[in-house]
């Protein structure tokens, strides 16, 4: 059975993964901060048990994010699938009230959190015959398309972007791939009720491309339905 490790699992598009990824046939390691109070991740794990088994993480913390891969690593020895989508998204940031703490909450979380899940899953992802990450962008983060003046969030995702292109190049030999994905946008508490994507839907193409994919295209940033996107 493939197995998967996600962020961010308790609601919006990383609840709809492990939605989707629990009729593909995978066994599901589900990050996120407080398991206990994850009610819809809870109660897919009590329908799914064996295969959905929640994992506490905070990707800012690095003791945090050792603390799940040791959890993960006594259940299973080899992650086949990475997923970081854990993802914040500060609104009204102009220059004039510009804060570095958010500006650096949001990297962390957003850019370099991902990086530090990788570090210390690595591992496990090289016990993996073909392991692959998908780290979860946005098209807000690409700079040719600069679609809106979201100083934090754009810029933490151009830097994830940056981050995981390098990854790719690093791990490439160990033949493992790494790409960015934008998820479309999609109907969650960041996404908002205007959006025309359900989560289930971002999902299924996460999940489809995710399977697809091939260590030729590692380092490139794709949409949802697989297409190229943009840098
Ligand atoms: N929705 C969209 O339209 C859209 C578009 C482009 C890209 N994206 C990206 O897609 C990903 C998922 O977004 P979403 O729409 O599902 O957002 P969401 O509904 O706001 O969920 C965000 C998730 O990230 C988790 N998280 C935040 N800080 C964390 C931390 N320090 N450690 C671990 N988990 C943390 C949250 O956990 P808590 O519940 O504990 O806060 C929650 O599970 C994000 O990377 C986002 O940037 C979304």
């Amino acid at each position: 059975m493939k197995t998967l490790f996600l962020t961010g699992a308790n609601r919006g598009i990383g609840l709809a993964i492990v939605n989707e990824a629990v009729k593909r046939g995978y066994a599901i390691f589900a990050g996120c901060r407080h398991p206990q109070k994850a009610a819809d991740l809870q109660r897919l794990a009590s329908e799914n048990p064996d295969r959905v088994i929640p994992i506490a993480i905070d990707v800012t913390d690095a003791a945090s994010i050792e603390r799940a891969r040791d959890d993960v690593r006594k259940a299973t020895g080899a992650i086949d699938l990475l997923i970081n989508n854990a993802g914040v998204f500060p609104h009204g940031e102009r220059i004039e009230n510009l804060d570095p703490e958010t500006m650096l909450h949001t990297f962390h979380v957003n850019a370099v959190g991902p990086m530090i899940v990788v570090q210390k899953f690595l591992p496990l992802l090289r016990a993996s015959q073909q392991a692959k990450i998908l780290n979860i962008t946005s098209q807000l983060g690409s700079i040719s398309l600069h679609m809106s003046n979201h100083y934090s969030y754009n810029s933490s995702k151009a830097a994830l972007n940056m981050l995981t292109r390098i990854l790719a190049s690093e791990l490439r030999p160990a033949g493992i791939l790494a790409v960015v994905v934008h998820p479309g946008w999609v109907q969650t508490d960041m996404g908002g009720t205007a959006a025309p994507l359900r989560p289930s839907e971002s999902a299924q193409g996460i999940l489809t491309l995710a399977q697809r994919l091939t260590l030729a295209e590692s380092g490139e940033f794709f949409t949802w339905e697989g297409r190229k996107h943009p840098w």
